[in-house]
Order: structure tokens, then C-alpha cells, then sequence
């Protein structure tokens, strides 16, 4: 049976759209044999894709102190169709924050301890102004969910 990764992503800059492309690096780094990487715009990700998830990566900018507005509206619309399916759903987020971050990474504790998702990677806050740096620590990020979820391992 194959397994799936998937991300679901807010870009709307430059820099956030190289992280998302950073993940697809990270996923093929993994040489992965059983499972595939889905990665899917907050407005085009729904109940189904995310029921059929074995593992999630959420990617956000922060602004005016939260997660983006396109990430709100994805879990406004999961949240209680996913509630009963999706409890324990490995996860990790990426937050990309132009000098703070604090206010996303808690939005996103509360909103996934109420979905009873499972954090298996510290959130990645990526602050402060642009570092080419940031691409690598995406890419192992994305690499160790996947080598991770694709070994049995989470
Ligand atoms: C309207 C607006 C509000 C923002 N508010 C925050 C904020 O509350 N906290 C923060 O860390 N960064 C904030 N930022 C910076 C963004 O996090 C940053 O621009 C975004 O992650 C995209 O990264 P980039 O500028 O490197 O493309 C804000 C940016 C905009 C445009």
C-alpha cells in the first residue's frame, strides 16, 4: 500500500513558493519506495485529501501575528469532517515570519492538540529576513518526514 505525504501550503511571495519547492527537493532526497508526496494550495486541499494523508506538512507565512488566512479557512473547513478520521496524523509545520512567528506556532498547537494531530518534528520557524539557509532546513525537514513515514517509522 502506498503512503502519502502531504503538503499543504500558503505562498503568496517569491521566498515562500522557493519552501515549497524546497519540500518536493527534501521528499526526492528521501528516496522514498512506498510513498508519494501530494502538495496542495490551502484552498484546493479538502476533507478527502486530508483523510487520505498518512502524514502532513503544513507551510505558512505569518501575518499580523497568525497563521495565513488561507491556512484558517483549510482547517475551518477539515476541522470536524477530519475530527473523527484523522486523530494522531503525524504532522510538522513551517512557519515563515518575518520577525516573530509566536503567535502562528501557537494558533497551530491549539488548532492540531484539537484535531489530535501528533507534532513529530519541532515547528520550523524560519525568522527574521530571507536566508538562502532556510531551503536547506525545509529540504531536511521534508526529508526526514518522509524517510521517516516511508520506514514505518511514524
Ligand atoms: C501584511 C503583513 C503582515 C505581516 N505580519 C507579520 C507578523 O505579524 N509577524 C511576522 O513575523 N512577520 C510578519 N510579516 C512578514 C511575513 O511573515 C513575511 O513577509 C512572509 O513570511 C513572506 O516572507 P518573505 O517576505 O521572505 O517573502 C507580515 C507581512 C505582511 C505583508
Amino acid at each position: 500500500m502506498m503512503k502519502n505525504l502531504l503538503i499543504v501550503y500558503h505562498a503568496p511571495s517569491g521566498n515562500t513558493q522557493k519552501l515549497v519547492e524546497a519540500c518536493q527537493q527534501g521528499f526526492d532526497e528521501a528516496h522514498c519506495e512506498n510513498t508519494r508526496l501530494k502538495t496542495l494550495h490551502c484552498f484546493a486541499a479538502d476533507e478527502e485529501a486530508t483523510r487520505s494523508a498518512d502524514a502532513i506538512i503544513l507551510l505558512t507565512p505569518e501575518n499580523l501575528g497568525y497563521i495565513s488566512g488561507a491556512l484558517k479557512d483549510y482547517f475551518d473547513r477539515i476541522y470536524y469532517p477530519c475530527l473523527e478520521d484523522t486523530q494522531g496524523m503525524p504532522c510538522a509545520v513551517i512557519i515563515r515570519a518575518g520577525h516573530d512567528g509566536t503567535g502562528s506556532h501557537q494558533a497551530l498547537k491549539t488548532i492540531t492538540t484539537g484535531l489530535r494531530w501528533r507534532w513529530v518534528q519541532d515547528a520550523l520557524i524560519l525568522r527574521g529576513s530571507w536566508q538562502d539557509d532556510f531551503l536547506q532546513q525545509v529540504r531536511d525537514l521534508t526529508t526526514g518526514m518522509a524517510a521517516a513515514l516511508d520506514g514505518g517509522m511514524i
